[in-house]
């Protein structure tokens, strides 16, 4: 499926991140078939149309089930041409669907239901100020569908999948990518097709004061001489302290296995085999690995779904491994090198606190 990025200048402030969104526009609709304008008009979809959104609806199912894609909600346009293809959409692929008003059809005023392909048409969607008498203009458009990518944005852990038209397409495309006025008003994708849209290369502001939570660490370590109650609240610190986090504790190292240990977050695999998993590969190797994408990693145990992201750092006492760290996002790329550096330097206070009970 086409994949489209964000350009420098629509990367606005620093709250932006690695997530991304899929847009489906629907089915073949009555209208579509006369080749008449069909904007606010509810023009249904035909037998093919339907037919369309289940081929779509498969598709995705298919990439769900390979582990190559994930989506949390649907939202689709109220007009019934893209409701039903979302909900011929949600019953194959098992996901909610929830109706956006932002996302219905823009009203082409007098344009509606004339012949599609006309020239004069053509030409009026290049003036971005005029309403084609009762319409809506492409400014008020744009404005409503902008803000609504910007609160798509604002929620990196979920995945939506759009369900719209070919004029909420276009406005969508134009938040990505400069066009001319001529290829903004003539962009347009096929009924039911797929496109992902991704906000790349922006990343959350997650900056964490890493010496202030050695430092915390070590105040908390003071006189304690238990393994576990250090390891509790190391990890509850760390949860609690470091922004976009969805898992944060240990394994402890147990013959040729890693065992839960203290943590924070979603309940866990209980045992890892060394080798196996982010941190099975952390151990094995005795080194800190950071994960990007947790789906390009082969073997990831996935115990959150919503993880996207992880680094796992090994950790020693008395010169021998004594387990790892884990720590997830549900961020993309969330663990840069000065969370590396940071997480390492916290792992070394930490190892002079252990005891090994
Ligand atoms: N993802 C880890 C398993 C542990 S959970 O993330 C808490 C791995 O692949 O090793």
């Amino acid at each position: 499926m086409p994949n489209r990025s964000a350009p420098e200048e629509a990367k606005r402030g620093n709250e932006v991140n690695m997530s991304h969104f899929y847009f489906v526009r629907h089915g073949q609709t009555v209208w579509n078939v006369e080749n008449k304008i069909c904007g606010a008009t509810d023009s249904p979809l035909t037998d093919k149309g339907h037919e369309q959104a289940r081929v779509t609806g498969r598709i995705l199912r298919d990439k769900i089930d390979h582990g190559e894609i994930h989506i949390d909600e649907i939202l689709t346009s109220p007009l019934s041409r893209a409701y039903d293809t979302a909900v011929e959409i949600s019953r194959i692929i098992q996901v909610p669907v929830q109706a956006e008003p932002r996302l219905t059809e823009q009203n082409f005023g007098k344009w509606e239901g004339t012949a599609r392909n006309g020239v004069e048409f053509a030409k009026a969607k290049e003036n971005f100020v005029d309403s084609y008498g009762g319409g809506e203009s492409m400014m008020r458009l744009a404005q409503r569908i902008y803000n609504l990518i910007d609160d798509i944005r604002k929620e990196p852990e979920k995945t939506y999948l759009l369900v719209a038209h070919n004029g909420i397409s276009r406005m969508i495309e134009s938040y990505f990518r400069d066009m001319s006025n001529e290829e903004f008003a003539a962009f347009g994708i096929k009924n039911a097709e797929v496109v992902e849209y991704q906000f790349d290369g922006i990343v959350p502001d997650c900056r964490a004061d890493y010496d202030l939570l050695c430092r915390q660490l070590q105040s908390l370590m003071e006189g304690v001489a238990s393994d576990v109650t250090i390891l509790s609240n190391a990890a509850a610190l760390l949860y609690q302290t470091l922004p976009k986090l969805n898992w944060a504790g240990f394994y402890i190292a147990s013959g040729d296995e890693l065992m839960l240990g203290p943590f924070q977050g979603k309940t866990a695999c209980v045992r890892i085999p060394r080798g196996t998993g982010v941190c099975g590969a952390a151990a094995e190797k005795d080194r800190t690995v950071v994960v990007e994408n947790i789906h390009e990693f082969a073997g990831h145990i996935a115990c959150d779904r919503d993880s996207r992201s992880e680094i796992v750092i090994p950790v020693h006492l008395d010169g021998r491994l004594y387990g790892v760290l884990d720590v997830d996002s549900p961020v993309l790329n969330r663990f840069r090198s000065a969370d590396r550096e940071g997480l390492e330097r916290f792992v070394s206070v930490l190892e002079e606190g252990l005891i090994s009970e």
